[in-house]
């Protein structure tokens, strides 16, 4: 076959492959046909996908946006409770709720004697004074914002290490895991508090400036000494125990309303359903109380010339 023969057949070819397959031509529609094979599929699997499930029928509004068509197999999970009912939740499963462990002692302190615990211990102090001052008694939105700060250092010290542990090809000793469980933790106290109030635009806007601050302050102080960073974080679990003690004294004095519990707070702390706000507040505090061990705990280790890696990390410790 001569080279000109050779030219018109491949010509036809390709004019017969454009009519055919790409009627419209482009990459585009080469994709499109890609795609073609698993078509048969996935319109059953996006029927099925489509259906409201349990878990869509009770997260109500916004779930028509939510329908996303798909190919990928990424089946949403079909959880039920111990009683059978479906799970609700998204952002947390059953096996990671817990019934908070409230026989902690609320009052430890941890005594201040060298340079470095005065100065953790005081920073936290000159801190404190202006937010009694600006919420007062309004123990809502002191927690929620309290809340939004307490939840920053777990991750940022959790990322750190985690990077830590990356460059040095070493194992963490569970802390990672500990720290970041700390800040789920410390978001499970907001999102419960966001069911039971609503932030003014001033008070979301102070949120927004804080969290600019702290998250740079913090990040930096945990590079420089970690040590110093995880007790400047024990004395605000301090303080974060001491106010909700405030906050419970009100509600018992009936300054403020003891209204029942919100549902994500029953299921994540396994409260009873007829559990209120003040059984909120005490598994809350119980809660301040094992990150302020934690805290102190991890600064020990550091000061008496330890790495944290060399001691088991407390993992699940409510
Ligand atoms: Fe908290
Ligand atoms: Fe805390």
């Amino acid at each position: 076959m001569n080279r000109n023969a050779a030219m018109k057949i491949s010509g036809l070819l390709m004019r017969q492959l454009r009519g055919e397959f790409l009627p419209r031509g482009g990459m585009v529609q080469i994709r499109h046909w890609s795609n073609m094979n698993t078509s048969s599929k996935t319109k059953e699997e996006q029927k099925t996908h489509n259906q409201p499930s349990h878990t869509d029928a009770t997260n109500a509004a916004g779930d028509k946006a939510k329908k996303i068509v798909s190919y990928w197999g990424v089946d949403p999970p079909k959880i039920s409770k111990e009683d059978g009912t479906p799970w609700k939740w998204n952002s947390f499963r059953p096996w990671e709720t817990y019934s908070a462990d409230i026989s902690i002692d609320v009052e430890k302190h941890h005594m201040p004697t060298n340079f470095m615990d005065k100065f953790a211990y005081w920073t936290v102090q000159s801190l404190k004074y202006p937010t009694y001052l600006f919420f007062q008694r309004r123990h809502m939105c002191h927690a929620m914002l309290l809340e939004t700060v307490a939840a920053v250092p777990g991750m940022v010290g959790g990322m750190l290490l985690h990077c830590k542990s990356l460059r040095r090809f070493e194992h963490s000793g569970g802390w990672i895991k500990a720290l970041l469980e700390e800040a789920e933790n410390e978001r499970m106290h907001l999102m419960t508090f966001i069911e039971l109030s609503n932030p003014k635009w001033y008070e979301r806007a102070l949120v927004f400036a804080v969290q600019g601050v702290f998250v740079n302050a913090y990040f930096i102080a945990y590079l420089a000494s970690p040590k110093l960073a995880h007790r400047i974080v024990g004395y605000l679990e301090e303080e974060a125990v001491n106010s909700y003690t405030e906050f419970l004294i009100d509600i018992e004095k009936g300054l403020f309303e003891n209204s029942p519990a919100p549902a994500i707070a029953i299921d994540y702390w396994r409260l009873p359903a007829d559990a209120t706000l003040k059984d909120v507040v005490t598994v809350i505090r119980a809660d301040e109380a094992h990150h302020r061990d934690l805290n102190h705990f991890a600064s020990d280790i550091q000061c008496q010339g330890h790495e944290l890696k060399g001691y088991p990390a407390p993992i699940g410790y409510h």
